[in-house]
């Protein structure tokens, strides 16, 4: 119905929802009108997103460099923020959609993380799609307290230097069961990752937009997928070493358990 193939759905989709500013711009409104009508297109895409069938969203919704913007305006976007979060859990019900967050969240306000909390326990058990929101968020900060964790671990002699490897540091990650993302998708045209999962998304394909994220649609949604479904994804490896069967559902899982922290 609408050209995708359904059985080589990205199992992981992250998205930079950029461009509320510019929007609001455009429409002579001021910048928060920007945002919340950026937080209107967080729930479209969530609901589409789960209509089509794939599993996990990730969408960055307040990074760790966001802290620096002007104070009105970090209230104004932790104000739409709680507001999302009490107004949406209807929808995250109806579609059966569990709600995570990852981050440095203890510097989000104390009645945020309340509201946080109670939604990602009331969602805990959903399970056709996992929603995560990606606040106060940095990929720098995540690899340094992953770092922080692992150098806890061998100074209590749990785990050694040498025992240190990618699946080691892929299992203290903020979200560690969380597959890495197969296509990450940038609005507003800009073209750079901004400190998004850098670890999680090396061998992630790119789509980027010049649709400002208000504006971004099902239909966007729908042609971004069917862009990554033409992509040959080789993971290092040559063309004829990677069937076409195996090129789009390839290698996003990883990370077993083990050492916990
Ligand atoms: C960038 O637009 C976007 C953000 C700073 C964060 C995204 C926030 C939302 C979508 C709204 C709130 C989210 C939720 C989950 C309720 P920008 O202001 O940098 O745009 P500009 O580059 O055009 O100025």
């Amino acid at each position: 119905m609408n050209g995708l193939d359904l059985t080589r759905l990205p199992k992981h989709i992250a998205v930079i929802m950029d461009g509320n500013g510019r929007w609001a711009d455009g429409q002579g409104l001021p910048r928060i009108l920007g945002h919340r009508a950026g937080a209107e297109a967080v729930r479209r895409i969530a609901e589409a997103a789960r209509e089509l069938g794939v599993p996990a969203l990730t969408l960055y919704a307040f990074s760790w460099e966001n802290w620096d913007r002007p104070d009105e305006e970090i209230q104004a976007l932790m104000a739409l923020l709680e507001q999302f979060l009490d107004s949406e859990l209807g929808t995250l019900r109806k579609n059966q959609i569990r709600l995570r967050a990852m981050g440095r969240l203890d510097r989000l306000p104390s009645t945020v993380l309340r509201h946080l909390n109670q939604v990602m326990a009331d969602t805990a058990h959903l399970d056709q799609m996992t929603l995560t929101l990606a606040l106060s968020y940095g990929g720098r900060q995540e690899l340094v307290d992953a770092s922080r964790r692992i150098a806890r671990l061998v100074c209590e002699g749990r785990l050694s230097p040498e025992q240190i490897d990618e699946a080691v540091v892929s299992r203290h990650l903020y979200l560690p069961d969380l597959p890495d993302p197969d296509l990450l998708i940038r609005t507003s045209g800009e073209q750079r990752l901004s400190n998004f999962l850098l670890w999680q998304i090396s061998y992630c394909e790119l789509y980027v937009t010049p649709t400002l994220w208000p504006a971004f649609t099902k239909d966007d949604l729908v042609q971004a997928i069917a862009a990554y479904q033409q992509r040959e994804r080789r993971f290092g490896k040559t063309g004829a070493q990677s069937p076409q069967s195996a090129q789009i559902n390839g290698a996003s899982g990883r990370r077993g358990g083990e050492v916990g922290g």
